[in-house]
């Protein structure tokens, strides 16, 4: 009986399959219609199979409702009820009704209905499921009644409307539009920890604002009052990279909404993250739970708590007090955490603000009754947040400027040195695999003991070779972390320093090849006089980059006086070659490619990385070139290694820039903002489309500098004066907007220079550019005959720099408005000097 049911059901769906694809891309699901949930295999799909209805075991006898994509099974949507974003879960016994009433229903089998989709008596006519993923319930007039589209769970397909009132659930955290269009994420509703906004210059209802993703991956804002009609928000890393696969926007439970990607035609359905909301996953609120903490290892975030006065709670709900501070009246004191704070989201009102000292901000809380943690923001500000609310989710991180104090019962316990993790899928427990490690170098070393014994017995006296290295065998260095070398080693590596790479601004670099054969670029750093545990803080600052774009820092050596740094080595060298020796050259395609992958690793630095970094020495020197020409910045970070004192700024007298790359405020010693890497980057631009320095001085130009004169053949319209001769095809769309754009970047005004995730946009022809400002751009000291040398004489120039471009320009510096860079370390070095108040 059961069997001819099915039989019959199935041989139903397949008739009307037949019957309605032809004339619309939707299955229809006729009234009255079952899905078992035991029945395996049995579905509602769209026409070509791409989306299915259907139960989604969980184990043998528990299932949940779900609409999946097929290759690769990903679970776009789930019925559940509302608030929480948890499938509504049942038993084997459980089915969907479409009744013939039109009420879907699920029902759990013990008989109770446990979701509902309330179109009982609607007028229903039938069920359909499209080839976008939407299931809906139509009245005859094919108007719907309800839609699975309109009701999401926490995933939003491509074409998918996101409206105001909907809402993405994912455990304690939501994602919703507000009326002026800003997304935001938000924590148990309360905490909004991170906003996007359809465009800031908003403010106000917009009338009916919505987003969606779309099928290539750029994330947009659509409102009828945008002129434009939409605008782009966010963009995943693929875009426009040929992959035709399937992607998703995702609310996931660790807080964090991402963009996945699976690849094309991979029936394994190979799912990757291409883009995430909160690029530093410890600044979610909550992630680590109640009082949890978290840090990163391997660039992976994991959870911990703050001390032994505390203990984990399973699965990333966080630490609580051993014993609680109501048990202990009269009794408590301030645990001390270095370099963390709590986070602090500005709508957060359970908490006060002051501005006081690190002394002050640990007795305040310390004595306030309700204070259960403060945190002292070392940035300048001096800010001192007081947490009274009963949750608070802390960060902690060996560049964060912030020193934190949690109330405690008794005497405070710190954590023992070794980072004491707690639970969840970020990590494992650290206790056992110390005792795995512990285990394992004892056994290695009594075999190493033994074998250093057999050799030293037979080989007494033969020719020694690879022992001391061979250890190194062991890592693997391409995962991620740096290693640190000693100087030893490193001389072994690049047998002596004997194959010199090159000189760059910082000191020589060596060729090196390591135990395991890769080949490196080993940099001997010159005139660095801070002590090692600052060095490591930098060398940790710059690791903590990964871009493409990005050359990778393999490890490092600070030992005694010798300070190197290792890099992976790129066999095509720098840019330079290929730009300006006559023999060598490459294609416009190779040259775009390089533009725009040099912008995205300098967009990296200032925007999108943990740390922001000025680079302040963008160069064709610095810029170099894999195998394929992608290319790859190198020296980042390294300005600041050179400047151990600096502040608010770095300044002139800390830095050597490179004459014909360095920005008009540089040369006046003014602050040095990340505008200066988009005025270098303006002439790196220029010299890429043009194949000559910028600063170089012929009878073909004038007597102008090139740049100059390059600019005012732009005015005439003489786009192909500016073009380099060697290029014999090109695409005069991308020369064009390459040439604006470097006449937008090397304008003299910091603020007139756009930011470089714009410029990586106007690049991509995403956002349009607009026309260049009437007054000239170029304000260096034009008729150049002047020549000076910049490294050697660091006050002769401040001094040249004066009498000449300053004075014109330096009011408008005033004030201009531009972020500052933000200089944590040393802030941090501040705090940490303060210690001793405790
Ligand atoms: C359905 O019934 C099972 C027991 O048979 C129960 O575990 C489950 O929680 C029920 N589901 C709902 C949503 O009530
Ligand atoms: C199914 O149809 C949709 C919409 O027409 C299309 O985008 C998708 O590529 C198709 N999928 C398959 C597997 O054919
Ligand atoms: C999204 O909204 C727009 C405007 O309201 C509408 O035209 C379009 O059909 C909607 N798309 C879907 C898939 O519902
Ligand atoms: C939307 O976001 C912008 C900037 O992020 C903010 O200035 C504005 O106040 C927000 N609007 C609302 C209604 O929250
Ligand atoms: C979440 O918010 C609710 C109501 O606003 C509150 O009662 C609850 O305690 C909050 N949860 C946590 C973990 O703070
Ligand atoms: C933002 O809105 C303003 C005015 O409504 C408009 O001029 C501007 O082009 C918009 N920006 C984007 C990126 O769409
Ligand atoms: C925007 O809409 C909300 C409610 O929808 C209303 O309370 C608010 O006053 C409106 N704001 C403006 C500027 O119209």
């Amino acid at each position: 009986m059961e069997y001819q049911n099915k039989k019959m059901f199935k041989f139903a769906i397949f008739f009307l399959h037949f019957l309605f694809t032809i004339s619309s891309s939707s299955t229809i699901i006729p009234l009255p219609s079952t899905l078992r949930a035991s029945a395996r295999n049995q579905s509602w799909s769209s026409p070509n199979s791409s989306f299915s209805l259907l139960f989604v075991p969980i184990t043998r006898s528990s299932f949940f409702l779900a609409i999946t994509y097929n290759p690769g099974n990903v679970i776009v949507w789930s019925a559940s009820n509302n608030g929480t974003g948890d499938a509504v879960v049942v038993d084997s016994g459980g089915m969907l009704n479409l009744l013939r009433n039109g009420a879907l229903r699920l029902v759990n089998g013990s008989g109770p209905i446990v979701w509902d989709t309330g179109t009982a008596n609607r007028g229903v006519s039938h069920a359909s499921i499209d080839d976008s993923g939407n299931f809906q319930l139509l009245n005859s007039d094919s108007f719907p009644l309800w839609s699975s589209f309109e009701n999401p769970t926490d995933t939003l397909v491509p074409s998918q409307n996101f409206t105001v009132g909907k809402i993405l659930h994912s455990g304690s955290y939501s994602l919703s539009l507000d009326r002026s269009g800003n997304l935001t994420l938000k924590w148990n509703d309360t905490v909004e920890y991170w906003s996007l906004g359809f465009n800031s210059s908003i403010n106000g209802n917009l009338s009916s604002p919505r987003f969606m993703l779309r099928p290539n991956g750029i994330l947009i804002g659509l409102d009828p009052s945008i002129p434009s009609g939409m605008v782009n928000m966010a963009f995943s890393t693929d875009y426009g990279e040929g992959n035709d696969g399937f992607r998703f926007l995702r609310m996931d439970d660790d807080g964090n909404l991402r963009i996945y990607s699976t690849s094309g035609n991979s029936v394994a359905g190979n799912v990757t993250p291409t883009w995430a909301a909160v690029t530093d996953q410890c600044q979610v609120f909550g992630f680590c739970g109640d009082t949890g903490i978290c840090n990163y290892r391997d660039s992976n975030p994991i959870c911990g708590c703050p001390s032994q006065n505390f203990e984990p709670i399973d699965g990333r709900k966080g630490c609580k007090r051993k014993v609680e501070l109501e048990d202990c009246p009269g009794d408590v004191s301030m645990l001390q955490l270095e370099h963390t704070k709590f986070l602090t989201y500005p709508p957060e009102v359970s908490e006060q603000t002051f501005i006081v000292g690190i002394a002050a901000c640990r007795s305040n809380c310390l004595q306030s009754g309700s204070c259960i943690a403060s945190t002292l923001v070392a940035d300048g500000s001096g800010f001192c947040y007081m947490k009274t609310p009963s949750f608070v989710s802390g960060y902690q991180g060996a560049v964060l400027p912030s020193t934190s104090f949690v109330k405690v019962c008794g005497q405070a316990v710190p954590n023992p040195p070794l980072y004491k993790d707690t639970s969840g899928k970020y990590d494992e427990s650290r206790l056992h695999v110390m005792v795995v490690v512990v285990v394992v170098l004892a056994i290695l070393l009594a075999l190493v003991a033994v074998a250093t014994g057999f050799w030293c017995w037979f080989y007494w006296g033969s020719e020694k070779s690879g022992y001391i290295s061979a250890k190194y065998e062991l890592f693997d260095y391409a995962s991620g972390a740096p290693m640190k070398f000693s100087y030893k080693e490193l001389q072994q590596f690049t047998k002596g320093f004997s194959e010199k790479l090159g000189k760059g601004g910082f000191g020589a670099v060596y060729k090196g090849i390591l135990t395991n054969r890769m080949a490196v670029a080993v940099k001997q750093l010159e005139g660095i006089e801070q002590g090692e545990k600052q060095f490591r803080m930098e060398v940790a600052t710059i690791s903590s980059t990964h871009h493409l774009n990005l050359v990778r820092l393999v490890g490092f050596c600070a030992e005694g006086r010798h300070r190197l740094l290792v890099y992976e080595f790129l066999r095509n060298g720098s840019l330079d070659k290929f730009l300006f020796t006559p023999e060598e050259s490459l294609n416009w395609e190779n040259r775009f490619n390089i533009a725009l992958g040099t912008a995205r690793g300098i967009t990296y630095l200032h925007e999108e990385c943990r740390d922001c970094i000025i680079h302040c020495d963008i160069k064709p020197e610095n810029i170099l070139l894999d195998e394929v020409h992608t290319a790859k910045v190198s020296d980042f970070g390294l300005a600041k290694l050179m400047n151990p004192k600096d502040h608010k700024y770095l300044t002139l007298a800390s830095i050597r820039g490179t004459r014909g790359y360095l920005a008009p405020e540089w040369l006046a010693n003014l602050p040095i903002t990340s505008k200066c890497d988009v005025y270098s980057y303006g002439m790196v631009l220029l010299e890429l489309v043009s194949g000559r320095r910028n600063f170089e001085v012929s009878p073909e130009t004038d007597g102008k500098k090139f740049s100059l004169w390059a600019y005012s053949e732009y005015e005439k319209g003489n786009i192909e004066a500016i073009v380099d001769k060697r290029l014999e095809q090109v695409n005069r769309e991308q020369v064009v907007r390459a040439i604006l754009v470097s006449f937008w970047c090397i304008q003299e005004q910091p603020l007139q220079r756009p930011m470089m995730g714009k410029v990586v946009q106007m690049l991509e022809g995403v956002i349009d550019i607009e026309r260049l400002p009437t007054p000239e751009p170029v304000a260096e000291v034009s008729g150049s005959s002047t020549t000076m040398t910049l490294n050697s004489n660091v006050g002769a120039l401040s001094t040249y720099a004066t009498s000449t471009t300053a004075p014109s320009s330096s009011p408008s510096f005033i004030n201009m408005g531009i972020s500052p860079p933000r200089s944590e370390k040393d802030t941090a070095k501040e705090s940490s000097s303060l210690l001793g108040l405790k």
